[in-house]
């Protein structure tokens, strides 16, 4: 969980489809024509989109494809306009910044067999992630939950790949037999098979919670995210942050975040997402109690109370001293 650095590429938007109903995918080439950062399965990049939103996306095609970067966006009005950016600000031939690929949601490649659960858009980690293992002839099963079949990305991919039979979709409005029976999927844990779930928050807690049940060890149980954490609530208060280093006293207001009230004092924290995911912005906490709102540490790390995500997290306490 360090920090990373962001080297900035230059892609230019060589295809622009329809996937799904909401959502589109983005085809992205080096703008120079050279060679793209090779990836693993699980990676996501930061993408600079239009109106100078930042948004991480999971790179979805085959791992080991160097010329090109596939991401699927799925138009999201609701959220903070990242989304809407992509899908109506950007056009085939456009350029764009991004950062190179990044994994905290990497495979275990020699696992024996996998389990995969994708809800939604969280698809797209779990395609690289099928490609991969298909590759390397790794045994798995691939479950595919969707509202229907008119949101389901990639269904044509899929059904063309060399492992269409080991997809199961599930469409929430379908026949009550091809329903997702997490109890069933999730049985008899073996110790040497991982699990892999991407998807909204209530998708991807259903599966890590059936899991938990079941008696899967959490070191097999891994997770991602597709979106982010809300910034502010109405709960939300003012407190102070110390800074180690200098003594500084620094307010942050009840609208503001850590990160806002740092920069306008000139302590600048690095950050990527803003949205509690990445753990670009993590930083030491020495003294009072942190109230965790990121969806990076662990249950455990946020109980330890000695790091926090600055840019989404706040203090229980009146005050907290940062080692900055
Ligand atoms: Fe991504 Fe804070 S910037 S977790």
């Amino acid at each position: 969980m360090t920090n990373e650095t962001t080297s900035l590429l230059t892609v230019r938007v060589a295809r622009k489809t329809v996937e799904a109903e909401g959502i589109a995918g983005f085809e992205l080439v080096a703008a120079d024509g050279s060679e793209l950062p090779a990836f693993d399965a699980g990676a996501h990049i930061d993408v600079h989109a239009p109106g100078g939103l930042l948004r991480q996306y999971s790179l979805c095609n085959p791992p080991g494809e160097r010329h090109r970067y596939l991401i699927g966006v799925l138009r999201d009005p609701a959220s903070r306009g990242g989304s809407v950016a992509m899908h109506d600000g950007l056009k085939e031939g456009d350029t764009l910044q991004i950062s190179a690929p990044k994994n905290h949601f990497p495979l275990v490649e020699d696992a024996p067999r996998s389990l995969l659960f994708a809800g939604g858009i969280g698809v797209t980690p779990i395609l690289a992630m099928a490609e991969r293992l298909h590759a390397l002839g790794r045994d798995f099963t691939f479950h595919y939950a969707c509202r229907s079949p008119a949101r389901t990305a990639f269904t044509e991919r899929i059904r063309a790949s060399g492992f269409a039979d080991k997809v199961l979709f599930h469409h929430d409005d379908g026949a009550a037999e091809q329903k997702l029976d997490l109890p069933s999927a999730l049985k008899s844990p073996a110790a040497g098979t991982h699990l892999y779930v991407c998807g909204p928050k209530g998708f991807l807690e259903a599966v890590r919670a059936q899991a938990a049940d079941a008696g899967w060890p959490e070191a097999n149980v891994h997770y991602e995210y597709f979106a982010g954490v809300e910034a502010h609530s109405a709960a939300d208060r003012h407190f102070d942050v110390v800074i180690k280093s200098s003594g500084a006293v620094i307010r942050v207001e009840a609208a503001q975040t850590v990160v806002q009230a740092l920069e306008a004092n000139g302590v600048f924290v690095p950050v990527s997402c803003e949205q509690g995911v990445c753990g670009t912005c993590l930083t030491r906490v020495l003294e009072g109690e942190v109230e965790h709102k990121d969806l990076y540490l662990t249950p455990e790390e946020q109980a330890a109370n000695d790091q926090f995500l600055p840019c989404c997290s706040r203090a229980k306490s009146e005050r907290l001293v940062l080692d900055l």
